[in-house]
């Protein structure tokens, strides 16, 4: 592919260098401009850049500094590389840039990546929509000094007694645990704890509502973790086997394959 002058908003993945995509890395090996989230991107990804690129780290910078740099570099003809952690669209901020670029009259494309939901949920061995079980995926957040809409309060999220799974909640576990009692959960209910998955200290923990907290403080996990809080995290799941979807049930005709009937 070639690369354009323009900015590039592009997921790295959850922390594995090896989990960007290929055209992101194209376009990071071949951009003029790089700036990263340096609080949580790998910067063995910065092995990648070419020689001579200008490589930024963003955490210090306001976002004024951010796109004086990134509109610059394209009125000059540069191309930028602007690496988010995970999927750029999840928690990722990137709307403010795109709306200050899109009114500099600086073009953007967004290449997605492996957001860090999918990355615990591979590493865990786990499948967020088990059929029967439960459908749908929530991913929200816990409410702290970000304000949560009023009809996005976590108790009312886990009243649908689906799969939830919550970014940038570690430090309000205890919080996130009252509202899915009060929503009607039990004690006993499955959570995965993921932290920083992919990266190599990274932690899993298979618990339940009651003991979350307890076992998040003993392994003192403040941040860069995943909850998922759901029955389809059951550890029990895999070895009980069941939950067949319709897709490979024999009986079941769909567009590529024609049912059998079965006797009895
Ligand atoms: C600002 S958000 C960015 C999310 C990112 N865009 C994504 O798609 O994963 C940061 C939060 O994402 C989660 N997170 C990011 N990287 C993670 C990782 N490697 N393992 C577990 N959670 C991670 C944590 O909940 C963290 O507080």
């Amino acid at each position: 592919m070639n690369i354009e002058s323009k900015v590039y908003f592009i997921g790295a993945g959850p922390g594995d260098p090896e989990l960007i995509t290929v055209k992101g890395l194209k376009l990071l090996q071949t951009a003029d401009v790089v700036l990263f989230t340096d609080s949580l991107v790998n910067e063995k990804l910065m092995d990648e850049t070419k020689d001579g690129a200008l490589v930024l780290k963003s955490a210090g910078m306001a976002l004024e500094e951010q796109i004086d740099i990134m509109a610059g570099a394209v009125e000059e003809g540069k191309s930028v590389a602007r690496i988010h952690t995970g999927d750029p669209a999840i928690y990722g901020a990137i709307l403010e840039q795109m709306s200050k670029l899109f009114h500099r009259d600086v073009s953007y494309e967004v290449i997605p990546g492996v957001s860090s939901v999918f990355a615990s949920a591979a590493r865990a061995g786990v499948e967020l929509t088990v059929p029967e079980l439960t459908q749908t995926v929530i991913l929200t957040r816990a409410e702290g000094r970000t304000p949560v809409p009023e009809k996005e309060q976590l108790v009312d999220l886990a009243k649908h007694h689906c799969t939830v799974s919550l970014f940038l909640s570690a430090t309000l576990i205890k919080k996130v645990v009252k509202s899915f009692y009060e929503a009607g959960w039990a004690e006993d209910a499955p959570v995965l704890v993921v932290y920083k998955a992919t990266w190599p200290d990274e932690i899993i923990i298979r618990t339940t509502l009651d003991k979350v907290d307890e076992d998040m403080r003993a392994n003192r996990i403040t941040k860069q973790a995943m909850v998922i809080i759901s029955p389809a995290v059951d550890p029990k799941l895999v070895e009980q086997g069941g939950y067949e979807s319709k897709l490979y049930d024999k009986t079941f005709t769909h567009g590529f394959r024609k049912g059998v009937v079965v006797d009895g």
